[in-house]
């Protein structure tokens, strides 16, 4: 197995890809378990956004981290393995292709943008929990967070087209 042709080669020789490939309902039933995932990331990471944007300022922003961040957490339980099987039903044509790489580079964006965030602003969250505006750099963020991961699930609809 030398370098990515070789490591891609195996893996679309494997038994597992043959199934992936070969089976009426395998791919669908994978793609629904990736889909079941997304749904629950990208819901929870954009109703928290949206409460530091500003809506429901009533409640308070602590809590609904604690209440929404371990569910998007889980969620990569889901969406990592079915995206994995997925791609290793065709690993050169994914590997290759323009919208899957960006894809993968919003997702690490994404992955970025949340940590600078709960490293940095939110720290000060004591300070604007509920009642007040957030501020400018937590809304800055939380909007980056929304746009990047509606990009993230455009590209992977968009894969099926490409
Ligand atoms: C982490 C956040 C992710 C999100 C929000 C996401 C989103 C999506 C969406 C919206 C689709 C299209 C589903 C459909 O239309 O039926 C999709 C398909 C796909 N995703 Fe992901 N995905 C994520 C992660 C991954 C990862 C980590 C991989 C693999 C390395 C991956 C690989 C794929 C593949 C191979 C497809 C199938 C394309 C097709 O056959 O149409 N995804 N994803």
């Amino acid at each position: 197995m030398n370098g990515a042709g070789g490591v891609l080669g195996w893996l679309e020789a494997s038994p597992l890809s043959l199934a992936m490939r070969s089976s009426l309902w395998l791919y669908p039933i994978v793609e629904i378990f990736h889909i079941l995932g997304f749904v629950l990331l990208v819901g929870s990471v954009a109703m928290f956004d949206l409460r530091v944007l500003g809506w429901s300022r009533s409640v308070p922003v602590p809590a609904l981290g604690r209440h929404l961040l371990p569910w998007s957490a889980a969620s990569l339980l889901l969406i990592v393995p079915a995206g994995l099987l997925m791609f290793s039903a065709h690993p050169h044509d994914f590997i290759g292709n323009r919208v899957f790489q960006l894809k993968l580079g919003l997702i690490a964006a994404a992955g970025i943008n949340a940590l600078v965030f709960h490293l940095g602003i939110y720290r000060s969250v004591a300070g604007w929990a509920t009642g007040v505006p957030a501020p400018p750099a937590a809304r800055l963020q939380a909007l980056a967070s929304l746009a990047i991961w509606a990009a993230v699930v455009s590209c992977g609809r968009l894969l099926a087209y490409t």
